[in-house]
């Protein structure tokens, strides 16, 4: 069972996570490794795949997004899992798994590709790394709200969520 964990990050965190995901995979005896979206991975060389991306402005990023949709064919036939990095603070009262967190792709993902899981990560903001326009959002009142410094990415659960998938997958 050969695993590929394909990311798309802005600033690292999200690639932070793909990387750990395929390290624990290996832990599990599965052989497994993290890619970036822009080295042009192929899924069709895997026998599963976790795909992860950013999210911006409730939206995966373009490059993860397209490259599920150009694979369409290939990971429908292999299990798939999604997740996505995204929330640093949530409303009171919400929870990660509340369908408002849920990038605007995954509904047609879940339709096209049935993926196996979708689970979205709280994931890290470091202000001094951001681009200006990215910098601008943040001023906003709600940019202020909901996007606090800080890495907020939760390891213990990142590896639960990574060992229900290599059981899955048939690892002791
Ligand atoms: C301008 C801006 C907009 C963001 N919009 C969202 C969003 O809509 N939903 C969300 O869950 N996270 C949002 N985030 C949080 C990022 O997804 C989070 O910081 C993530 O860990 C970044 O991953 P990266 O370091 O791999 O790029 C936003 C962050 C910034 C800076």
């Amino acid at each position: 069972m050969n695993v590929i964990v394909v990311y798309k990050s802005r600033y690292g965190s999200t690639r932070g996570i793909a990387e750990f995901i395929a390290e624990k995979l290996r832990e599990h005896d599965v052989q497994a490794e993290a890619r970036s979206v822009d080295t042009d991975p192929d899924p069709g060389e895997y026998d599963a795949a976790v795909i992860g991306s950013a999210v911006y402005m409730e939206h995966w990023m373009k490059e993860a997004a397209e490259i599920v949709r150009r694979n369409r064919t290939v990971l429908a036939e292999r299990p798939v899992w999604l997740f996505s990095s995204g929330p640093l603070r949530l409303e009171p009262g919400t929870s990660p798994d509340d369908p408002e967190l849920e990038p605007k792709e995954i509904a047609e993902f879940r339709e096209v590709i049935h993926p196996r899981d979708h689970r979205v990560f709280f994931g890290a903001l470091d202000p001094g790394r951001l681009g200006l326009q990215h910098r601008l959002i943040r001023k906003l009142p709600a940019g202020r709200a909901l996007l606090p410094e800080g890495d907020f990415r939760d390891w213990d659960e990142i590896e639960a969520w990574t060992g229900g998938i290599a059981r899955a997958l048939g690892a002791p």
